[in-house]
């Protein structure tokens, strides 16, 4: 057979009742990203595989997601749950179109490395026929077994609630992702009945249909790890834990530092450069990207991406990050820029070497290269109903305990005193000082403590 393009089917049209959960299962996150986006990436990692997502009735979330991440997707819906075979059938018209290999997958698995279904696919081109990804399981309950007959070969897979003694004790199991490489894999699809236990159509029956047709099956293994399907929360925390694991350990062989790696939480698409430090309780949100040589310190909380934007976080080399500072979208920092603790951007470029090392609140404002923040200097960017931007010029100094009130705009060189509540354009090189004039009176401190230790022992 000639090397087509795959098509690729995600079935999601569990419902998934296990989550105890108003959101569709397949939408809940992994690092950030939906388990439906993960098994997408994976899909999208195949080049030029045509996708297709199948989905419950009632489920336009998960429409809306398939078709955000992956436009190009097609989405067909099967009406109701007969099993996986009857699944796949709901995306009959690509698979009337298939000339290549058909592989599904499932939307709430979203561990699988690229690799491994690229094994899968390696398998087929050298032997068409059905190819199935299996795995040793520790414990198999649940899953369909892997029947292989005297040659080692995969003669049919039987699940669990139909296996005989001797078949439930066998380890090998399905993951449930399936490569088919026949010249008409609908036909082979539509043989399959639902004469079960639960009543279903069974896509796993495909494979005894296939051998009596006398076409190849064979079984390629992965790791259990990679093929976690994730059905209640407690699942879902394993597959962040697992998910996290392989990113802690993949920034790490690339040159990042982690001093306590297991409390460094990143998002599917963080990006780190080289000689990053990062101390210990830092959290990546969507969004970020991180250049070379910079410092986080510990307890950050770092997101380009919430439910409002997806500006982003860029920081570049050389900065120097918390403890304890929050970077929000449309955070962009230069390079050697200090953000130090509790202090909060927000739609806020610092320019080189600009610094705000305490105690802050910079929003929707540009603060150009080498200028200081003082501590407890607040930008007032929103009056209820609108955002207002201030922008900073080079080398400004803005004295602790000010409040900028944007729209503003502050010249190169300018001073702004401690303490003061700007509402006014301030020009270049000039002292903006906007607070009540101090009195002094001299000896005063004494005469009160005496008048107040008179009244007292009056009283008493
Ligand atoms: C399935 C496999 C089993 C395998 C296991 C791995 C079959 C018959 N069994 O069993 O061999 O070990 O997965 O986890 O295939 N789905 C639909 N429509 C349906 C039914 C299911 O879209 O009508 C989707 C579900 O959303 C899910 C996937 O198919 O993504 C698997 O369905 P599920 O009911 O979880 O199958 P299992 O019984 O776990
Ligand atoms: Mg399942």
């Amino acid at each position: 057979m000639s090397k087509q393009a795959p098509l690729i089917l995600i079935l999601a049209a569990g419902k998934g009742t296990r989550m105890k959960s108003a959101r569709p299962k397949v939408l809940h996150k992994v690092a950030g990203r939906s388990m439906l986006g993960h098994a997408v990436a994976l899909a999208k990692s195949v080049s030029g595989a045509r996708i297709c997502v199948v989905i419950g009735p009632d489920m336009e979330a998960v429409r809306e997601e398939a078709l955000r991440l992956a436009p190009e997707a097609d989405v067909f819906v099967q009406q109701t749950q007969r099993g996986t075979a009857d699944a796949v059938l709901a995306a009959r018209p690509a698979l009337e179109q298939a000339r290549g290999p058909v592989v599904v997958l499932y939307a709430d698995t979203p561990l699988i490395k690229a690799e491994t279904l690229q094994s899968l696919l390696t398998q087929l081109e050298k032997e068409s026929g059905i190819c199935v990804l299996g795995f040793n399981a520790a414990d198999s309950t649940g899953y369909g077994r892997l029947l292989l007959d005297e040659q080692g070969r995969l003669a049919a897979i039987v699940e669990q609630k139909d296996a005989t003694e001797t078949e439930l004790a066998i380890d090998l199991c399905n993951s449930g992702v399936m490569g088919f490489l026949l010249p008409q894999p609908i036909s082979l699809f539509e043989r399959i009945g639902n004469d079960n236990v639960k009543g279903e159509f069974y896509l796993t029956d495909a494979i005894a249909l296939a051998r009596s047709d006398g076409f190849e099956t064979s079984v390629v293994v992965c790791e259990e790890e990679e093929v976690l399907g994730v059905n209640s929360r407690d699942q879902l925390a394993q597959a962040e834990l697992i998910w996290q694991q392989r990113a802690r350990g993949n920034f790490m062989a690339e040159g990042v530092t982690m001093i306590a790696p297991e409390t460094v939480w990143l998002a599917f698409d963080t990006v780190v450069g080289r000689d990053v430090i990062i101390e210990p309780n830092v959290f990546f949100g969507p969004g970020v990207v991180v250049g070379d040589n910079v410092e986080i310190k510990a307890n950050c909380h770092l997101e380009g991406h919430d439910r409002k934007s997806d500006a982003g976080v860029f920081v570049n080399s050389g900065s120097i990050i918390g403890p304890f500072a929050r970077l929000r979208p449309g955070t962009k920092l230069g390079n050697d820029v200090h953000i130090g603790n509790f202090v909060e951007v927000k739609n806020g470029v610092l320019e080189n070497g600009a610094k705000a090392n305490h105690l802050s609140y910079i929003g929707d404002a540009t603060v150009g290269p080498g200028s200081n923040i003082g501590a407890g200097t607040i930008f007032c960017n929103y009056d209820g109903f609108f955002k207002y931007r201030s922008e900073l010029g080079r080398d400004v100094f803005i004295g602790s305990n000010s409040a900028l009130v944007g729209p503003l705009k502050i010249g190169e060189g300018a001073y702004v005193a401690a303490g003061s509540v700007v509402t006014k354009d301030v020009a270049s090189d000039a002292l903006a000082i906007e607070r009540s004039k101090q009195q002094e009176h001299s000896s005063w401190a004494s005469k009160f403590r005496l008048m107040m230790q008179r009244r007292k022992a009056r009283a008493e």
